[in-house]
């Protein structure tokens, strides 16, 4: 073989590997993922064992997210975020932050799912939704004599003091869910007053939604304020945990999922887009403990799943909780009022 042949050769060698490299590039999606760890793996894996796609992953709670998403607008690094609560996915909607995408699939979901892409001009779409409540851990209150909480006026208990754990509403979509459903059942001051009294007994404020009832069934903690669907899957885990719908009413998520505005891989998050909205992946998620209620109609409802008809829920105001300003107003008082106070 002569040298320049064999310069040909390499040449040829290097070509293909760049083009492979490419093909690869245009193979990716960059995937924010706001539910919890488990099951955003189980969608990870399920989508690539599916698609010729490689998915870079981060995990990140729902306010979190909308503060990442909001600080990339001009040069997005997201091209799709799957879960999370529904209210942040309408404010980053509203801020034109993510795009308008109208699914094939959206004749197969339930009315919620649609009417929460309708409501942002079909800039997210609801793809879970799930009850605001708590777990508490049996065995520990049981130990402690401690009454069995039934409702919101309960957990202000002086002997709850330094049981109960709730995550911090700047980060967790659970928590600004919680503070929403008690501004809506109570009215605002008498909402913060009840946060002020619930302060004395709360421990930690943490940064994810579901990590109070994970610390209760673990006996770090009395009782989470969380979605029931995160108590319940806690109790599958072989836990004490018993979920208690609030007797006085409570609000309600409406999980969803948005294409980042400028998404850089924008046909691959269509595809998982439309992927994620259908009925076989959604029964999947009870695979990983993850009891929401599916938004697709023909999707398989865990029988762990907590039914909204057995719960007593508030006609929670999606459009006024879901406004970036109500969000900005609302965190700033709980900074001032709570987070400055905070154990
Ligand atoms: O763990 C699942 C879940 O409760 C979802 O139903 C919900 O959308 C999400 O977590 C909220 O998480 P965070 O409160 O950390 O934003």
């Amino acid at each position: 073989m002569t040298s320049k042949s064999i310069a040909t050769l390499i040449a040829a060698a290097a070509g293909s590997l760049m083009a492979a490299s490419a093909a690869e590039a245009a193979g990716e999606l960059n995937l924010i993922c706001s539910a919890d760890v488990v099951i955003c793996e189980q969608m990870l894996g399920d989508f690539e064992k599916a698609h010729d796609v490689k998915v870079n992953m981060v995990r990140l709670s729902s306010g979190e997210t909308y503060a990442k998403v909001r600080a990339e607008a001009r040069n997005p690094k997201t091209d799709i975020w799957w879960g999370g609560t529904g209210d942040p996915h309408l404010q980053a909607a509203s801020e034109n932050l993510t795009l308008e995408y109208k699914s094939p699939m959206l004749d197969q979901l339930n009315s919620w799912a649609v009417k929460q892409a309708e409501s942002a001009g079909h800039r997210t779409v609801g793809i879970y939704a799930g009850a605001l409540g708590w777990g508490y851990n049996t065995e520990l209150f049981a130990k402690k004599g401690l009454k069995d909480p039934a409702c919101w006026a309960d957990l202000l208990a002086p002997e709850l003091k330094g049981e109960i754990q709730i995550a911090n509403p700047n980060s967790s979509g659970t928590a600004y869910t919680a503070l929403a459903s008690l501004v809506q059942i109570m009215g605002e001051d008498k909402a913060f007053e009840y946060l002020k009294s619930l302060n004395a007994n709360v421990s930690q404020y943490t940064k994810s939604g579901s990590a109070p009832v994970k610390a209760a069934a673990r006996g770090e903690a009395g009782l989470g304020i969380v979605f029931m669907h995160d108590a319940v899957a806690q109790t599958a885990e072989g836990f004490p945990v018993k979920s208690v719908a609030p007797c006085e009413g409570t609000g309600y998520e409406i999980g969803s999922m948005s294409i980042i505005k400028g998404a850089r891989n924008l046909d691959n998050a269509k595809l998982w887009y439309d992927w994620a909205l259908k009925p076989e992946v959604q029964s999947r998620m009870k695979d990983a403990k993850s009891f929401q209620l599916p938004s697709n109609k023909s999707a398989e409802i865990p029988k762990e799943a907590p039914r909204f008809e057995d719960i007593k829920l508030i006609d929670y105001d999606f459009k006024t909780y879901g406004d970036p300003a109500k969000r900005k107003a609302l965190l700033e008082r709980w900074d001032r009022e709570i987070g400055a106070i905070a154990n």
